[in-house]
């Protein structure tokens, strides 16, 4: 966290105010981070393939839609109150002793006997009010997932684009929920981003779509450079199933906190499609071309978490590490270093005039304009060569491009490696094409 701050990664959102509750803001670094992550599932769910089109439905949607998909009712976590100092907790919070709402129940927080309620349903989603009128015929919700924009147009999707089933539609967007424990960094927050696809089957085939969108989803994970030994599958037991969900498998990673989801790959059924088409009185079915049979069709969901991904994706090239050799003092120095996937880097390169004069800064802003047209590119001519290493290490860079009294002879510079601190002497001429090799996948 302090990394993710101090490196312009994350901040606190309102942080001058004393801070909002696990609501975040990406700085510099991190924006470009989540973009890198979100364009290459859009590359991967979209451009890559036939079978799915691309979506971006409104945030705000009729408050019916919230009726259909059974949130209205189901989102809802059970809370208990401290009837003494008024704290609210879920009521399966571990820090509680005994059974709430009977007399040997102990609070977490002030540790009181016997005060606290029993459970109650508190709903998940944000409430607002359309238009200038603040009353009950108002009221409508921040989505809590973006798939719901994806089923109201499943038709619209369907016939302007002229595909049939199975199809896909993929989208990327915020998401909200009042979570009630929120917590570790940008696991868990009240305002986040999903990168949802919902694939559109025949009745009867949903098993086997489903379990090769688990293939594709793990494939697509791994392709992020995260270590196999930090992923596992879970499979939901019928406690956890969401209320939409007849079978699930999450993908978890090994956080610093523990093993925990960061992607989802639900069987929905025609759950979601069904109660729309009633509570819209809207036919939502699907006419085969081929078998002229009339059905409303079943839906694979593969549910990604952008933040939690991102956050996957930093744990993971996290690493503290010695150095040794020509860039370390005698014996050896610590570095904090950031293993990212070139490819996801916020920075592919940083651009580092050896020192001050002797015509290096002018060659050094000229190689910099000259990239930057290609790639995102950093400039830093401030201090020592070796602390500007070590500040590209911590922003995961994966090359540092020094130039330095040979390369104003004869055009050439070093191409400093992230992982192996191994240098090539590389032609400035052939600088572009030697990161675009080293930047693909
Ligand atoms: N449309 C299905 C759905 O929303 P989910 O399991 O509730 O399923 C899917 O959420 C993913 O969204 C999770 O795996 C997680 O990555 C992300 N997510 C859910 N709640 C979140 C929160 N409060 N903060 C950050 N990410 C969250």
């Amino acid at each position: 966290m302090s990394l993710a701050k101090r490196r312009g990664f994350v901040f606190q959102s309102s942080e001058i105010y004393g801070g909002l509750g696990s609501v975040w803001d990406y700085g510099p670094l991190g924006v470009e981070l989540k973009k890198n992550i979100k364009e290459r599932w859009w590359r991967s769910m979209v451009h890559e393939r036939h079978d799915i089109e691309g979506l971006d439905a409104a945030i705000l949607m009729h408050p019916k839609v919230w009726e259909a998909s059974g949130h209205l009712s189901g989102f809802t976590d059970p809370l208990v109150d401290c009837k003494q100092c008024k704290n609210r907790f879920r009521a399966d919070d571990p820090r509680i002793k005994g059974t709430p709402g009977q007399p040997d129940a102990q609070c977490p927080v002030c540790g009181s006997k016997g005060t606290l309620t029993a459970p109650r349903q508190f709903n998940l989603m944000f409430k607002t009010f359309m238009g200038p009128v603040e009353e009950q015929a108002a009221v409508i919700y921040l989505r809590p997932e973006t798939a719901q924009g994806i089923y109201v147009n499943y038709l619209n999707v369907l016939q302007s684009s002229r595909q049939k089933i199975p199809f896909g539609i993929a989208q990327v967007g915020k998401a909200f929920r009042n979570e009630i424990t929120p917590g570790n960094f940008i696991f868990r927050t009240r305002e986040f981003e999903q990168m949802e696809m919902q694939f559109f089957v025949k009745p009867g085939s949903e098993s086997e779509w489903f379990e090769f969108w688990r293939g594709e989803r793990m494939k697509w994970v791994e392709g992020l450079g995260i270590r196999s030994e930090k992923l596992r599958w879970h499979q939901h037991d019928k406690n956890e199933l969401a209320h939409y969900a007849k079978d699930a498998y999450d993908i978890q990673y090994e956080f610093p906190f523990g093993w925990q989801e960061f992607e989802g790959i639900h069987n929905r059924t025609d759950f979601d499609l069904s109660n729309h088409q009633k509570h819209a009185g809207k036919k939502l079915d699907y006419l085969d071309p081929k078998t002229n049979e009339r059905f409303i069709p079943y839906v694979v969901e593969t549910s990604a978490g952008e933040d939690r991904t991102t956050l996957v994706v930093l744990c993971d090239a996290y690493r503290e590490e010695e150095v040794r050799g020509e860039e370390a003092a005698e014996g050896g120095e610590q570095r904090v270093v950031l293993k990212l996937k070139p490819s996801l880097a916020p920075l592919k390169a940083a651009v580092f005039p050896l020192v001050n004069k002797d015509g290096m800064p002018e060659v050094a802003h000229r190689i910099h304009d000259d990239l930057r047209r290609h790639f995102n590119v950093f400039f830093d001519d401030g201090g020592s060569i070796g602390r500007r290493y070590r500040r590209q290490d911590e922003a995961g860079t994966p090359f540092g491009i020094t130039i330095d009294g040979q390369s104003t002879q004869d055009q050439t510079v070093t191409v400093r490696d992230r992982d192996t601190l191994k240098q090539d002497r590389v032609a400035t001429a052939q600088l572009v094409e030697y990161l675009t090799q080293k930047l693909a996948g």
